[in-house]
């Protein structure tokens, strides 16, 4: 049985003073055992973050990570940088990050082996443009960014990897997936699993949803049989909307 997982991803948003108000407005939250929380505060906010939520069933994850182990790569961080400091989990391929650093297919997959090698958990994200779904080629356009960088990962790597549907036309724009099209789309993702693993990943792997996820909406799209919670952004830098998100789940 899968859990339900609610992650909060905290851009590039809030200062230290902020962070840390949001995370103790969260950590006395008594959500039920059958859901994880993450929060993904920026770089500069993580020892703190990792700190104050000492003792509570919050965990806190990065927004990104370098593949390289270490060596001249101005203003990057590595994951034995996350570890030596608690951080066993990291976000991977944002829209974001692919659309303003071209992160691309490729570059993930150096990623996600790297994050494997250090044992890290990796919330992986993927998801088509406006255009690529109004062209009708979503699928196949989701098919590739899967294929290429996890589908030579091995059963049990796929342990480490939570999988996030984020279609880049419902980022931040208020315009959300209508629960419908996120099942279709995550019905697809475990038929894909299936056809290049086996019955067993394709049951075993948490597919999120990501894309102006709001209490008002967050019920109807998590209650779909394939969908196993949310990666939250703009509504999850509100302590009381991520809440009520989190008791959606
Ligand atoms: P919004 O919830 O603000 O649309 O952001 C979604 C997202 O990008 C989470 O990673």
């Amino acid at each position: 049985m899968r859990k339900k997982i609610i992650a909060g991803n905290w851009k590039m948003n809030n200062n230290k003073a902020e962070t840390a108000a949001l995370i103790q407005s969260l950590t006395p939250f008594n959500f039920s055992a059958e859901v994880r929380v993450m929060v993904a505060p920026a770089f500069t906010h993580l020892v703190q973050a990792e700190a104050l939520t000492q003792g509570s069933r919050i965990e806190v994850l990065a927004q990104n990570m370098n593949a390289a182990e270490s060596g001249a790569y101005t203003g990057e961080i590595s994951a034995t940088m996350l570890s030596s400091i608690g951080i066993q989990k990291v976000i991977l391929g944002h829209s974001e990050r692919r659309a303003f650093y071209n992160e691309t297919d490729e570059s993930l997959k150096a990623k996600v082996a790297t994050a494997i090698t250090h044992d890290m958990e990796i919330v992986f994200c993927f998801g088509e443009e406006l255009d690529q779904r109004k062209a009708g080629s979503h699928f196949e356009v989701v098919k590739t960014q899967l294929e290429t960088a996890l589908f030579d990962l091995t059963p049990s790597q796929w342990s480490k990897v939570i999988l996030a549907y984020e279609p880049v036309w419902a980022i931040g724009t208020g315009e959300t997936a209508t629960p419908e099209q996120a099942q279709e789309m995550h019905a697809y993702i475990r038929d894909l699993i299936a056809s290049n693993y086996d019955q067993a990943l394709e049951d075993s792997v948490s597919i999120l949803y990501g894309g102006s996820v709001k209490p008002a909406n967050a019920q109807s799209i998590f209650s779909q049989p394939d969908v196993d919670g949310g990666l939250i952004g703009g509504a999850s830098l509100n302590a009381d909307d991520f809440k009520a998100i989190i008791q959606s789940a």
